[in-house]
């Protein structure tokens, strides 16, 4: 899990109760689209982080559950719980061993960009795909993994001729499963990194398809407003997504 503990406070404080620019105005608003309401639902998160979705799930009336693997992670998510307490139960324990969590016990999981974090994705997948009720969804964002790689392994390219410039969104290893650091830069320009697993778009179809999960909706979400305003990379970003969300419902007993 590499530098999550390390970099606890500071990602707590970089997301706040909102969630930074990047969530707030590019990553989150597509997953609301593709979640939907989530009134009355038993939602459990996955790789919570601080628990900023955790809270504004809860104050949307869902039943929610947060789950990450670090213990500094979820006590900084425990301590805005004290603060103002909104029902939310948080859970120390690995994606890939929920044991703590009973079969068919919640109506949707989600997962903000945790998946291309968590080593064990595939354990991760079938232990979501335990814990959802028949029908349930897992509704997850990542990196897209065909135009975000880690590692240096895509890059913009700016190609300037004369007055107008050109850009480009190169790519290699895209077949490869490979895992590679990536890097933070807290205070005082101090480094911390985490790990980022890369996995081909055709993998994680077919292991939510080994878990009993048939994908439902898969969607590239455009830039907003905000983030097209705010950030330098917003219109190279509405010309090439750098994550998707995808959901995947549990089936029935129904369905081959
Ligand atoms: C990029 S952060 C995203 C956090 C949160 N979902 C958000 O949107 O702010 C990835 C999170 O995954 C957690 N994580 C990494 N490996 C994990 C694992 N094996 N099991 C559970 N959580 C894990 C990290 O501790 C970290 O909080």
């Amino acid at each position: 899990m590499w530098a999550w503990e390390e970099l606890a406070a500071w990602y707590d404080a970089k997301m706040g109760d909102e969630g930074d620019l990047w969530h707030r105005a590019l990553i989150d608003p597509g997953l609301f689209h593709v979640l939907g309401p989530v009134r009355g639902l038993e939602l459990l998160d996955l790789g919570c982080g601080n628990g900023y979705l955790c809270r504004r799930f809860a104050r949307e009336g869902a039943r929610v559950t947060g789950v990450d693997a670090s213990a500094a992670v979820v006590e900084r998510a425990r301590r805005r719980e004290a603060r103002e307490p909104l029902g939310i139960t948080y859970h120390v324990a690995d994606a890939a061993d929920l044991s703590g969590l009973g079969d068919a016990s919640f109506d949707v999981v989600v997962s903000n960009m945790a998946l291309m974090d968590i080593e064990d994705a595939a354990g991760a997948i079938r232990e979501v795909a335990r814990v959802l009720r028949p029908g349930g969804r897992l509704v997850f964002s990542i990196s897209h993994p065909c135009f975000d790689l880690p590692g240096g392994a895509s890059a913009w390219v700016v190609e300037r001729i004369d007055i107008t410039s050109t850009v480009w969104r190169k790519v290699r290893n895209y077949r490869e499963l490979f895992v590679a650091p990536i890097p933070w830069r807290l205070e005082g320009d101090r480094l911390a990194y985490t790990a980022a697993y890369h996995r081909p778009l055709s993998w994680y179809v077919r292991t939510l398809r080994a878990a009993g999960l048939v994908v439902t909706a898969f969607e590239e979400p455009a830039p907003t407003e905000e983030f097209l305003s705010a950030s330098p990379q917003g219109p190279w970003i509405a010309e090439i997504p750098l994550h998707c969300v995808i959901e995947a419902r549990k089936e029935t007993g129904g369905l081959s």
